[in-house]
């Protein structure tokens, strides 16, 4: 997909879905913004922009916090001087039954998940509205969708990532703005690397395609929404689950 002369920011991009998101981007020749937590995203943005021919920065921070935000977007104006892409993929999960879930672990997920995309995306807009365009896409779950026994903090954060879509979705498509969420079932990357044999057999026993996805799999469907090809969508949820939810 061509991305020539587009200026796209990926959170949460130093592994997983959100690098397999920045490498497809790199590949239509986007120039890129790239967060996670910590400075290892630095050496992503360099290895990137080594290996697509792009320019590429890593900005290291707290998503979850305004001030990290704001920091954030004066790079992209000094760097840039524009944004036409946004993709709020930064996710956390902190599992726990709810009776046994501590509020602070409640409210660390639902901060990182959803919070930040809020914070996120009000920054992107006002430099979106400037451009007349914009591409936002948010990184909900099926989870969201369906809910999911021992997460009930990542459940809602998801839950909420669609209503903030639709609800962004309406305030913004005058302006030439799409807002879209994608809704990933079991991928293979790190998060779920650090789920139990058994549910993990659980999950895959119960998705009609029999494999997990891998983060290339959402990674190409949210270029899609990205793209112009979809601009005539906007407050959909694309789910990505290779059946899982048919079941
Ligand atoms: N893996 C799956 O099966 C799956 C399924 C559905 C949805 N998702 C969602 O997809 C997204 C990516 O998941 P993944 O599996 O690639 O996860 P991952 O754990 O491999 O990567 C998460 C990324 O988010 C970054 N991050 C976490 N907290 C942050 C913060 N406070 N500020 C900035 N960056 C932060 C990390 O640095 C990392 O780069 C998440 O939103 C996740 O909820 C994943």
């Amino acid at each position: 997909m061509d991305f020539e002369n587009k200026v796209a920011l990926v959170t949460g991009a130093s592994r997983g879905i959100g690098r397999a998101v920045a490498e497809v981007f790199a590949k239509g020749k986007a120039k890129l913004i790239l967060t996670a937590t910590t400075n290892s995203i630095d050496n992503v943005a360099k290895e990137i922009s080594e290996k697509y021919g792009v320019e590429a920065i890593g900005v290291a921070g707290d998503i979850s916090k305004e001030p990290d935000v704001k920091d954030l977007f004066k790079i992209i104006m000094e760097k840039f001087g524009r944004l036409d892409i946004c993709v709020n993929n930064a996710g956390i999960t902190k599992d726990g039954l709810s009776m046994r879930m501590s509020v602070e672990d409640f409210e660390s997920v639902i901060n990182v998940n959803l919070k930040s995309a809020f914070i996120v995306s009000k920054e992107a807009i006002l430099l979106m509205m400037r451009e007349k365009y914009g591409r936002i896409v948010n990184m909900s779950s099926i989870v969201g969708i369906r809910g999911n026994v021992g997460q009930a903090n990542y459940a809602a954060s998801k839950a909420g990532i669609i209503g903030l879509t639709k609800t962004l979705a309406s305030e913004v498509a005058k302006r030439n703005i799409t807002v879209n969420a994608v809704a990933p079932g079991f991928i293979d990357t790190d998060m779920t690397k650090a789920v139990a044999d058994k549910a993990r057999e659980e999950f895959l026993s119960l998705i009609p395609m029999n494999k997990a996805g891998q983060p290339e799999d959402i990674a190409e469907a949210v270029a899609f929404l990205a793209s112009d090809r979809a601009k005539y969508i906007t407050g959909q949820v694309l789910v990505v689950d290779g059946g899982l939810m048919l079941k």
